[in-house]
This record gives structure tokens, C-alpha cells and sequence, in this order.
């Protein structure tokens, strides 16, 4: 089994809030993701699952507890989010946004620009021609693998992926959560995959943790949990899938 990447030690989460004592949205959650691991983390919407995502990048202050990484480079946790047109610069092609962020952190010199975008592109499985589009011109299943090539280019070793086809098409989504699993594989990255739709964890993650209310109320491999769900709410989430999964592999 590989070193973990993650630590998460009684993490809790709170939100302020005027005249009242803060609000707890996550109430001391502990958990270890493993290098190269496709993580899940899955429960309705409202239970913290973002809350919690944003507290591991370091964008959310913590209340209690622990959430550490294995000492790595600067950038090389990268989140993606379910937006992915609206994080993109209407006004920018898709080139210039790409070469914005490889100059900004000085990841590649001036005259190998092109090239190091037309290979992004080509890792998200876009044609180098995408390069001269804006994003509106995009579908939003380009506009998502644009996202994920723009994480890319800051060479991560961790993505960490808040509800990324949660705004697509079924079909759509299956490809998105395929290129995730190759990219995992070529790029050995570890990808923490957030999302309220059972369906969509259970097709990718080698293991998950079910949320619910802040707590974490189900763990273990993604077969174990779909097969012998333990916890009630896990059940019910079960129940409400509908057969995404036969869509998204051959
Ligand atoms: N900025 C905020 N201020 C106050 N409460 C918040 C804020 N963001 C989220 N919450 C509350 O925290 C809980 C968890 O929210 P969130 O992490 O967004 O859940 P999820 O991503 O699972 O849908 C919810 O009850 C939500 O209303
Ligand atoms: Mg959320």
C-alpha cells in the first residue's frame, strides 16, 4: 500500500455567525488519503463536503483538529471546481489563459509556450485548435477539461475535484470522470473526487467516505460500501441512484 499523502485528524469546521454561537459544518472528521489514490467523498448536498475541501487547500480556517499533506511544492494541490465556465475569463482564449498561468508561475520558458499548451490540450483530449477559442464558444465538458488542463500545468500532485460533472450531461460526465482516472494513472496523481451523486464516485474511487451532517457515517473501498452499505443514510443514497454507472464503462 502506498504512503499516505493526506492526513485528516478530528478536523472540525465552523462558520461564524452573529449573536449566536458558530455553526459546526464539520464536526471532527478523521481520515488518510494514500498517494496515487482516487478518494472519494460523497454525501447530499449541505452535509460540508466543500467546507471541507476548501479547509484541506488551506482556504477555510480550521476550528479543531488536523488536515496536513505529505510535504510537497508549492501548487501542487490543485483544486477543480463545478464552474468550469465560469472560472474561465470570458475575454481570454483559451491559449492566452493557459499561457497566463504558465508565465505567472514561471513554469515554462517564453518560446516553448505554444507547444507546452498544445500539449495540455492534447492531455485533456482537445485538438491544439481549442487554443484560439474563447469559452464561450466551448461546450462545458471543454470547459471543464480546459480546468483540468490548467490545473495541470502546475505540475500537481493532488487534484482535488468539488462536484466537476455535477453541471454536465450524463454521457459528458463519463468522459470527464475517465480522463480523471487516465490522468491519475499517467500523471500518478491523487485525486479526491467530491460529489453528492453516488453514481459518479462509485465508477472511479478506489475508496470513499460518506458524509452526512458534517460526520463522516461510511468508509471503505468503493466496492465494500456498494455492495454491504452499513449505514442507513448510505442506503438511502444507494436507493436514489440510477444506473449511471452501466454508462460510464464499456
Ligand atoms: N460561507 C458560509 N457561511 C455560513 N455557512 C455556510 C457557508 N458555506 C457553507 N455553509 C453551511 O455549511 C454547511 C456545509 O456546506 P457545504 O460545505 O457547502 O456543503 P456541500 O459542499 O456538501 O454541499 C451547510 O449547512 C451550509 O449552509
Ligand atoms: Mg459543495
Amino acid at each position: 500500500m502506498n504512503a499516505p499523502i493526506l492526513t485528516v485528524r478530528d478536523l472540525a469546521i465552523d462558520y461564524p455567525r452573529p449573536g449566536k454561537p458558530p455553526f459546526r459544518a464539520v464536526k471532527g472528521v478523521s481520515f488518510d488519503v494514500r498517494e496515487n489514490e482516487f478518494f472519494g467523498i460523497v454525501g447530499e448536498s449541505g452535509c460540508g463536503k466543500s467546507t471541507l475541501a476548501r479547509a484541506l487547500c488551506g482556504l477555510q480556517p480550521i476550528a479543531s483538529g488536523d488536515a496536513a499533506f505529505a510535504p510537497m511544492p508549492r501548487g501542487a494541490v490543485q483544486m477543480i471546481f463545478q464552474d468550469a465556465v465560469g472560472s474561465l475569463n470570458p475575454r481570454k482564449t483559451i491559449g492566452d489563459a493557459l499561457a497566463e498561468v504558465l508565465a505567472v508561475h514561471r513554469l515554462c520558458p517564453a518560446d516553448r509556450r505554444d507547444a507546452r499548451i498544445a500539449t495540455l490540450l492534447d492531455e485533456v483530449g482537445l485538438p491544439p485548435d481549442v487554443a484560439a477559442s474563447y469559452p464561450r464558444e466551448l461546450s462545458g465538458g471543454q470547459c471543464q477539461r480546459i480546468s483540468i488542463a490548467r490545473a495541470l500545468a502546475m505540475n500537481p500532485r493532488v487534484l482535488i475535484a468539488d462536484e466537476p460533472v455535477s453541471a454536465l450531461d450524463v454521457s459528458v460526465q463519463a468522459r470527464v470522470l475517465n480522463l480523471l482516472a487516465d490522468l491519475r494513472a499517467r500523471r500518478n496523481l491523487t485525486i479526491l473526487l467530491i460529489s453528492h451523486d453516488l453514481a459518479v464516485v462509485r465508477t472511479v474511487c478506489d475508496r470513499l467516505i460518506v458524509m452526512h451532517a458534517g460526520e463522516i457515517v461510511e468508509r471503505g473501498p468503493a466496492r465494500t460500501v456498494f455492495a454491504n452499505p452499513t449505514h442507513p443514510y448510505t442506503k438511502t443514497l444507494l436507493a436514489a441512484v440510477p444506473d449511471v454507472a452501466a454508462a460510464l464503462r464499456p
